[in-house]
């Protein structure tokens, strides 16, 4: 079964934002991602607008050929933005204004009632528009988070390989066996697996081996490898890489 990329582009803004100029434009970066074979664009559009800014998405939406990925946090004004700008898939993720990136899964076991909610949300701007909308949780390798994704109504599940990527040696095989593990468990109830999170060159190889895997979101590695090698380039070769270790 074919895995697709997706890109996050985050980081392009990340350094727009930095000294508050017009360049680099994260809308250019994503045309240039999709057509060097990104199959969808992420994009994370923080409450605190540290990159990633509200003219972004919505010019994104209407420039956007593949499909729009939109992380937000499950917070109403997100959903608002969300009703409004239909993005094919919603990612819903934990946010803290502290951190330097999403740290971790969503807690979705913790807050049944209003992850339901939240779902039923994007569910309902999505049949009223007839778009795709796709809300997507963000969780941790556990079984009781992926159970509470499924109650909750979730279709697609996104796993958190942060802990995976940082790590090496046993730790790293453990998080592994960790990630398989729930990848199967999760397909086995019918959810969509995807993954994400600190994957570069180095170490994306077995988690896109990993059958069940149907979407793998990049973003840092991607962008901090273009400085050298441009962006067209680095989504090349990372689509390649993701491509041959499927077949
Ligand atoms: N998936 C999610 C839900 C994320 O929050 C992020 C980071 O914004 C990524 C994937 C991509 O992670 P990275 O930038 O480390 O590749």
């Amino acid at each position: 079964m074919s895995i697709y990329l997706g890109v996050n582009i985050d980081h392009i803004a990340t350094i727009r934002q930095a000294r508050n100029t017009k360049y680099p434009s994260p809308v250019d970066g994503a045309l240039l991602c999709e057509k060097s074979g990104a199959d969808s664009i992420t994009l994370h559009l923080r409450e605190d607008r540290r990159h990633i800014q509200d003219s972004d998405v919505e010019i994104l939406r209407e420039q956007l050929s593949t499909k729009m990925n939109l992380e937000m946090a499950s917070t109403d004004e997100m959903i608002a933005i969300a009703s409004k700008i239909r993005p094919q898939d919603c990612c819903l993720v934990p946010e803290k204004r502290e951190e330097l990136t999403t740290e971790g899964g969503l807690d979705v076991a913790s807050q049944i009632p209003r992850m339901t909610d939240v779902c039923a949300q994007l569910k309902a701007s999505n049949i009223v528009v007839s778009s795709r909308i796709v809300a997507m949780s963000f969780c941790e390798p556990r079984k009781d988070q992926i159970d509470a994704a499924n109650q909750c109504g979730v279709p697609v599940i996104e796993l958190h390989t942060g802990h995976y990527a940082d790590t090496t040696g046993d730790e790293q095989k453990a998080e592994f066996e960790r990630i398989k593990n729930i990848a199967t468990y999760a397909h086995s109830i019918g959810l969509q697996v995807n993954a994400g999170h600190g994957l570069t060159m180095g170490n994306t190889r077995s988690i896109a081996q990993l059958p069940e895997i149907v979407e793998l979101n990049i973003g840092h590695s991607i962008i901090a490898r273009a400085v050298f090698v441009g962006l067209e380039q680095s989504v090349k070769e990372i689509k390649t890489l993701i491509t041959k270790a499927r077949t």
